[in-house]
C-alpha cells in the first residue's frame, strides 16, 4: 500500500481495478436507475437541470432531513440514507466499507483533529447521445470549496465506474501533477517528507497544482490525441492500512517547497481512463481533470463519494456539505 500511496501523491490520482464485486456494483446501478427514473417522472431533465449530478439524500427522492445531525452523525445519516436504498444496509456497507477504507489510505489521518469524514455523495449520470451537454470542462474538485476551506481540509474523490467506461461514453481525462525537477541539474525530485500531516499534504498538493500550465490553454480534443493509457492496479489482497507515512524513495533529493527557486516542473501528458465497472479512480482535490461527453446510445453511470480529513467548514463556521463520521463510534 505504501507504493500505491506514493504513486497517488506523485500523480495526484490512482486507479484501482475491481474495487467492488458485481453484486455491489448492481446495488449501486439499481439505485442510480431508480433515482434517474424518479426525476424523469417528475419532469426533471437530469442533464439540463442537474448537470447529470444526482445526490441521493438531496435530489428530492426523500423529504429533506429534519435535523442537521444527519450530515454529521453516522447513525442519523445511515437512517436517512437507508430511506433511499431498495433495502436497508445495502449501500452503507459499500460506502463506509471498501470505499472509505481505501480512501483513508490516501488521506492524512494521523492527527485526531482531522478525522475521516464523508464529505459528499453523488451519482454522475450521462444520458445517451448527450455528447455536448454531458462534457465537464477542466477543473479541480477543490474548486467547489472556498479558498479558506481549500487551505484547511484535504479531500479525495472516489469516482467509481458503474458501467465500463471509455472514450465514447464519457470517461475521465486526468492531467497528472507536473513532475518536479531540480532547477540546476534537471533531475526528478522526490516527494517531500511529512505528507501524513494535513498541512504538509495541502501545501505539497497546492504547489503541484500551481505548477500546472493555465487550464485555458488545454484543448480537450488534442488532449485525447496526446493521452497516455492509464496505469491501473488491482486492489491489494492484504488489508489496506489506514496509518503510516509513505515510504519515500527513488530519487536522491526531495523537493524543497520552502525554496521555490530550487525546483522547476515539467508537465505530463493527460491520461484517458478506460476501466471496467466496479473500478475506482481516487482523485486528490487538486488534480486537474475533465470528463468527456457521452456519444453512446446507453446511459453512463458513476458513483462518487468524497471523503475528507476533518470536518470541512467554511470560514463562517458552517459546513460546506456534509461531515459524516465514517463509523458509529466516532464523534
Ligand atoms: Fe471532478
Amino acid at each position: 500500500m505504501d507504493q500505491l500511496r506514493q504513486q497517488f501523491h506523485r500523480d495526484g490520482y490512482i486507479i484501482l481495478q475491481n474495487v467492488l464485486p458485481l453484486d455491489e456494483v448492481q446495488v449501486l446501478q439499481r439505485e442510480a436507475d431508480c433515482l434517474v427514473n424518479f426525476l424523469f417522472s417528475e419532469g426533471v431533465d437530469i442533464m439540463r437541470d442537474h448537470g447529470g449530478i444526482i445526490e441521493p439524500t438531496k435530489c428530492g427522492y426523500i423529504d429533506p432531513p429534519l435535523s442537521q445531525l444527519t450530515f454529521t452523525s453516522h447513525r442519523s445519516f445511515c437512517a436517512l440514507r437507508n430511506m433511499v436504498t431498495e433495502a436497508p444496509d445495502t449501500v452503507i456497507p459499500i460506502l463506509f466499507g471498501r470505499l472509505s477504507v481505501l480512501a483513508a489510505n490516501f488521506l492524512p489521518l494521523s492527527d485526531p483533529n482531522y478525522p475521516l469524514r464523508l464529505f459528499n455523495e453523488q451519482y454522475i449520470v450521462k444520458s445517451p447521445k448527450s455528447e455536448e451537454e454531458s462534457k465537464f470542462d477542466w477543473h479541480q474538485d477543490s474548486q467547489y470549496m472556498d479558498s479558506w476551506s481549500q487551505n484547511e481540509f484535504p479531500i479525495i474523490s472516489c469516482w467509481t465506474a458503474l458501467d465500463d467506461v471509455n472514450q465514447s461514453n464519457g470517461t475521465l481525462l486526468i492531467e497528472p501533477f507536473p513532475r518536479p525537477l531540480d532547477s540546476l541539474t534537471g533531475t526528478p525530485l522526490d516527494l517531500p517528507e511529512g505528507l501524513g500531516r494535513p498541512g504538509a499534504l495541502l501545501r505539497y498538493q497546492q504547489s503541484m497544482a500551481s505548477a500546472y500550465t493555465p487550464a485555458y490553454t488545454i484543448d480537450m480534443e488534442s488532449s485525447i490525441r496526446n493521452a497516455a493509457k492509464a496505469p491501473t492496479f488491482s486492489v491489494p489482497s492484504s488489508s489496506p492500512s489506514t496509518t503510516g507515512p509513505s515510504t519515500l524513495g527513488g530519487f536522491s533529493n526531495t523537493i524543497n517547497l520552502n525554496d521555490p527557486e530550487s525546483w522547476t516542473s515539467e508537465s505530463r501528458p493527460p491520461v484517458l481512463v478506460e476501466i471496467p465497472m466496479g473500478s475506482t479512480v481516487f482523485l486528490s482535490g487538486f488534480v486537474r481533470h475533465c470528463s468527456l461527453g457521452n456519444k453512446s446510445s446507453r446511459f453512463r453511470r458513476a458513483y462518487m463519494p468524497q471523503f475528507s480529513a476533518g470536518e470541512v467548514m467554511k470560514s463562517t463556521g458552517q459546513y460546506v456539505s456534509m461531515a459524516v463520521s465514517c463509523n458509529e463510534h466516532a464523534h
